[in-house]
């Protein structure tokens, strides 16, 4: 999809499933960081202008509602003392202006306004970021960081480089969700690379890219290459601890664009791949997870079979802990939930494929409880 150039525009299904991640995602993960911190800030570093053609909302106004109607007390507490944080980011003053008079508009509606003042900045995500981690590394520096999620939703690919996301990601309880063009990228990286060099190098960090672009013909196998340099440039310069990616297919079957999310936060993680999963697919596009490139995940019918393959072949032979099991299921499968899915049928299962080292007394098979128990797979 080539940007559009008016103020407002209309918006795509997938857009609709992103929304929905956004707002599932924060209105899951925000009050545990509450919880655990008293404060959490929002960055929309690409924010748009608010709201599309017809009067769907974006990204900036989720966010804020889903705070300011968030049922959790801690989050409307939190909203009373003002340490909730919300900053938007928008380069075209119209759509920024355009944004400024929803948030306006909203307040009048609502009457009293909370004490929840989301700022607009009218800027670049690069120069406008950089202040922010500035004062950011300042507050980390000080002993006192603020949790704090970055989306980063650009139309192309040459505004987010791979070093504004590892100064983010360096920080403490920082995270990530970032719109990988997938399409924009692959199209100038086939067609006219040369002139674009520099934004690649950026984007990715390195400019292994350049081999890519200059051996790989085959459409699906480039994406591939593209979707794991990508993602191995944010585990290892963007230093995020867990990376996961999601690939959004349009109606011709393309893949438009990956979601890849970068956390340090294994329970972030674990709210991300449950709002993924949760997104409501009727709108009929692929919605995939991008674990294994050569089988995609759909989203709508976990097999646990697969599971129960992945972590035989992954723990044979091995005693691991429930947590252990745990970790591996949420950083490097497409799955969540494993207990009752994967392993009870693999411990009941005659012969059983696993085996339960240290039992309470009164255990009940095919239960996990305990994060020490130990299991072994024979
Ligand atoms: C895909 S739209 C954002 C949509 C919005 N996040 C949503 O979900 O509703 C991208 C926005 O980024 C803005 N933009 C483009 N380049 C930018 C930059 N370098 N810094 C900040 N904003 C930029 C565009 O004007 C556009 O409004």
């Amino acid at each position: 999809m080539a940007a559009p150039e008016t103020t407002i525009w209309s918006m795509d299904r997938h857009t609709q499933a992103k929304h929905e991640i956004l707002r599932r995602y924060l209105g899951a993960w925000i009050p545990i960081l509450i919880h655990r911190c008293g404060r959490v800030r929002i960055i929309d570093g690409f924010a748009g202008p608010g709201e599309y053609e017809g009067g769907a909302i974006g990204s900036p106004l989720i966010a804020l509602q889903t705070l300011l109607t968030h049922p959790a007390q801690k989050v409307q507490d939190a909203i009373r003392r003002g340490t909730v944080e919300l900053i938007f980011i928008e380069r075209d003053s119209q759509r920024s202006a355009h944004l400024q008079q929803l948030l306006v508009q909203q307040k009048r509606v609502k009457g009293d306004a909370p004490k929840l003042q989301p700022r607009i900045i009218t800027g670049t995500f690069l120069e406008e970021m950089d202040k922010l981690l500035t004062l950011m590394e300042r507050q980390n520096a000080n002993g006192r960081p603020i949790p704090t999620f970055v989306f980063i939703d650009p139309f192309g690919y040459s505004h987010a480089p791979l070093s504004m996301i590892k100064r983010i990601m360096s920080l403490p309880m920082c995270e990530v969700l970032i719109n990988f063009m997938y399409d924009e990228i692959n199209r100038f990286l086939t067609v006219q690379y040369q002139t674009k060099e520099q934004h690649y190098d950026l984007l990715f960090g390195t400019d292994t890219w350049r081999q890519i672009a200059l051996q790989s013909t085959n459409a699906d196998e480039r994406r591939r290459l593209q979707h794991d340099l990508y993602r191995h440039q944010l585990l290892a310069v963007g230093h995020a601890r867990y990376v996961r990616s999601f690939r959004m297919r349009n109606e011709h079957n393309a893949t438009d664009y990956y979601l890849f999310f970068g956390t340090n936060s294994i329970r972030g993680l674990e709210e991300m791949k449950r709002a993924m999963w949760g997104v409501d697919q009727t709108g009929g596009f692929e919605f995939s997870d991008f674990s294994n490139p050569f089988q995609p995940l759909l989203l709508t019918e976990p097999n646990y079979a697969d599971l129960q393959r992945m972590l035989t072949e992954n723990f044979k032979g091995q005693v691991v802990s429930v947590a252990n099991i745990k970790e591996y299921v949420l950083a490097e499968t497409p799955f969540v939930i494993f207990k009752q899915e994967a392993l009870r049928p693999m411990e009941l299962t005659s012969p059983p494929k696993i085996r339960v080292i240290n039992p309470a007394p009164k255990r009940i098979k095919g239960r996990y409880p305990l994060d020490d128990m130990l299991i072994e797979f024979l």
